[in-house]
């Protein structure tokens, strides 16, 4: 009963786990028991991420993939199930935006590469919805499952010029509480499925939009600093306490909720 925040021995699955935000979780979820398996698409980073997981005490392994190829997922969750004996959590980290997908400062909707738009609805959408299923129907089979899927703020309410990611985003949102409900209905209350929801984190996806070549903040980035009352960007760590609480025991009665770590940018207006 007092051991609600103990993840050690869980084995935590996160794709996108090389990333900015991803590094960091795999870090923090890995130095407190849990056996993380990292699935991202470049091995060399995977590969130096475990490395660093293992000389720090950790236990992680890295498997290569594409979160929108059903076969290469298949793949992955066989070979994590045969090595750790069993699946807990599943983190949906992997996701991403691409200019053609964004509305530049001087351009219209009518601008929008629709092309663009689907890869990142593809990456965004389907690049949760299919590792989902991959998991889930191995959580299924074991009786208990836990995911997590990774919004954004583009998602609460739409923002300017990130056309295709808030629409693949607040799609993520929606099927995180279909699934919550699926889930459960279907097969019990030891399922759960949740996101987190982060701000504004400055990282390579975003970098150009936020900040100039010298480091200070673009029209943009001011505007979002001036909505947010805690006055800055998030940095990685800030997102580590609420990952913790939902991967852990200590929300086992959550589900289909959208936890939103933002400084208060979502709850702000004037
Ligand atoms: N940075 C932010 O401010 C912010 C805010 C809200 C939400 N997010 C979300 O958080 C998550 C992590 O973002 P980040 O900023 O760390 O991004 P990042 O670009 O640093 O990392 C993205 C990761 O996804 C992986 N990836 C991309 N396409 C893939 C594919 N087809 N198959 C497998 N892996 C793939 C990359 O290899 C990388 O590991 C994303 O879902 C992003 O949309 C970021």
């Amino acid at each position: 009963m007092y051991e609600l925040f103990d993840i050690r021995g869980k084995v935590i699955v996160i794709t996108g786990g090389t990333g900015v935000l991803g590094t960091l979780m795999v870090e923090y979820l890995a130095a407190h028991g849990a056996k993380v398996a990292v699935l991202a698409r470049n091995r060399e980073k995977g590969d130096e991420l475990v490395r660093r997981v293992k000389a720090a005490g950790g236990e992680a392994i890295f498997l290569q993939t594409d979160v929108t190829d059903e076969s290469v997922l298949k793949r992955n969750a066989e070979e994590i199930a045969e090595q750790y004996g069993k699946i807990d959590v599943l983190i949906n980290g992997a996701g991403g935006n691409m200019p053609g997908a964004t509305i530049g400062p001087d351009n219209t909707i009518f601008d929008l590469k629709t092309d663009d738009f689907r890869k990142v609805v593809d990456l965004n959408l389907m690049g949760t919805v299919i590792p989902t299923l991959v998991f889930a129907e191995y959580m299924v089979r074991e009786k208990r499952g836990n995911i997590v899927n990774i919004s954004s703020a583009s998602a609460l309410r739409p923002l300017t010029r990130v056309a295709g990611y808030g629409a693949a985003k607040s799609a993520v949102t929606n099927f995180t509480k279909y699934m919550a409900g699926e889930l459960a209905l279907k097969f019990g209350e030891d399922f759960r499925v949740n996101a987190l929801c982060p701000g504004f984190f400055i990282t390579e996806q975003n970098r150009a939009l936020l900040t100039n070549p010298d480091g200070s903040r673009t029209d943009r980035g001011n505007a979002i600093i001036a909505h947010t009352p805690f006055r800055r960007f998030g940095v990685p760590e800030d997102l580590l306490g609420t990952l913790h609480y939902l991967v852990s025991d200590a929300s086992k009665f959550v589900t289909g909720t959208v936890a939103i770590a933002d400084g208060g940018f979502d709850a702000f207006s004037l």
